[in-house]
């Protein structure tokens, strides 16, 4: 039986997955809300295929609940920010998990922790727990990390398909983990060493960051020597050795802006391509405000609520607003105490500023200016409606002669 620690974005598909396909599982999750809601029946975040497999582990005998429960097995999928100021992982949700994990835990269970972790983490905060408790691991309790790779928006197929990484103090117990996973997934599943698979998950994090923040370095420096980055990176990336990714407003999500943090952190003076990429990235949504100051002075336009910022999220089609570009974008102007812009995002029904619309058209009625952050299928679809404004577009989706881009 396996007990999944943590239901948020990662652990509900997973607890479900495994549930789905025949593992008797049982979710546990500390906030009382999210489990009444998973508890009537009824999913806490839109996903593709996530109510199906919902409903296929009801089916199943799945249970919700806010209590730790002995298992075999044990998935632990909790947050893992990092702390603002020493740039460090913040392991205070793992540690929390383990050390309520270890007042149910029975001798000759696993430990599985899948949250993203700075490599060391396991070895520097979570086995002094399970020492602390007098169990010996590898004898009576065996740690495993196994890392997620999935994306908001095709979670279901990714959990299905993604290749994944094991990482265990023994080589067997990781065979007996990856036996598991398999009941599920289709992907190839490498056995590696903990502080491998930790290392590596951020590390493929990292490569991601580093290559949006070489694209968004190029839109800057075209922007100043007057040369179309696109245009640029289609012909670069016909070299059969080259793959430029697309600039864009910025880097959000709790990973590719979060996990290169922990390099950083830990390797200070070392990861410095890593700290530099961050910085690039981070910069992004100010320099989109810098543009749209630009371009309401090049049109005379001094009203700011003249300006609606299309998109809240991330990333386009999914609900999850965490550390989005748009935020970022709201939080530097509050920095300079501006506001007044106009926000609309169709996947995001809660207010999360004063000026923001739920009605794609009465939001476009009311602005001048329309800057596109995220490239929702909605806005693709009805990009005509876009004319005769004055459009900045981050995503490069708008093709209209007079179109601004970054
Ligand atoms: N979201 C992604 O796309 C993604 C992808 C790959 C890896 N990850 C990693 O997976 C981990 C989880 O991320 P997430 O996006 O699912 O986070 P989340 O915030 O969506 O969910 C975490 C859940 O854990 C619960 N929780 C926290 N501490 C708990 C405790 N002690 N006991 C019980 N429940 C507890 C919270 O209430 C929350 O519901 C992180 O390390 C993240 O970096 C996330």
């Amino acid at each position: 039986m396996i007990n999944v620690i943590g239901l948020g974005y990662i652990g509900l598909p997973t607890a479900l997955m495994f549930a789905s396909h025949g593992v008797r599982v049982i979710g546990t999750d500390y906030n009382e809300d999210l489990v009444d809601t998973l508890k009537s029946g009824k999913t806490t975040f839109e996903e593709e295929g996530l109510d199906e497999l919902f409903n296929e582990a009801l089916k199943n005998g799945i249970e919700f609940t806010t209590e730790y429960i002995a298992a075999d097995t044990y998935i632990v999928a909790v947050p893992t920010p990092y702390d603002k100021f020493s740039k460090k992982i913040d392991p205070g949700f793992v540690i929390k998990a383990v050390e309520n994990v270890m007042t149910v835990c029975p001798k000759g269970a696993a430990i599985v922790i899948e949250s993203t972790i700075a490599p060391g983490t396991i070895d520097k905060f979570v086995r002094p727990i399970i020492a602390a408790k007098g169990f010996v691991i590898g004898r009576d309790i065996n740690l495993v990390h196994a890392p997620e790779r999935i994306i908001p928006g095709n979670m279901v197929y990714e959990l299905k398909n993604n290749s994944r990484t094991i990482g265990a103090d023994d080589k067997e117990v990781g065979e007996g983990i990856k036996k598991l996973y398999s009941s599920f997934c289709g992907g190839d599943i490498a056995v590696t060493d903990i502080r491998t698979a930790e290392m590596t998950k951020v590390v493929e994090n990292t490569f991601r960051d580093i290559n949006i923040a070489f694209a968004n370095e190029l839109t800057k420096i075209c922007r100043l020597g007057d040369m179309d980055v696109y245009e640029i990176i289609r012909i670069a990336n016909m070299h059969p050795r080259v793959n430029i990714l697309q600039p864009g407003p910025g880097v959000g999500g709790h990973c590719i802006s979060v996990d290169p943090w922990f390099l950083v952190g830990e390797y200070p003076g070392l990861a410095n391509i890593i700290m530099a990429a961050r910085k690039i990235n981070d910069s992004m949504p100010e320099y989109v405000l810098e543009r749209v100051f630009d371009i309401m002075k090049e049109h005379s336009i001094t009203d700011k609520t003249k300006v609606g910022i299309y998109g809240l999220t991330y990333k386009e089609n999914v609900d999850d607003i965490r550390e989005s570009p748009t935020l970022q974008l709201l939080e530097s102007m509050e920095k300079h105490l501006a506001d007044g812009l106009k926000v609309y995002d169709p996947y995001v029904e809660k207010d999360i500023t004063q000026c923001q619309y739920h009605d794609f058209d009465k939001f476009l009625a009311d602005v001048d200016i329309v800057v596109i952050m995220v490239s929702h299928s909605e806005i693709i679809e009805n990009i005509d409606k876009l004319k005769g404004k004055i459009v900045l577009d981050t995503k490069n989706i708008c093709k209209f002669e007079e179109t601004y881009y970054l």
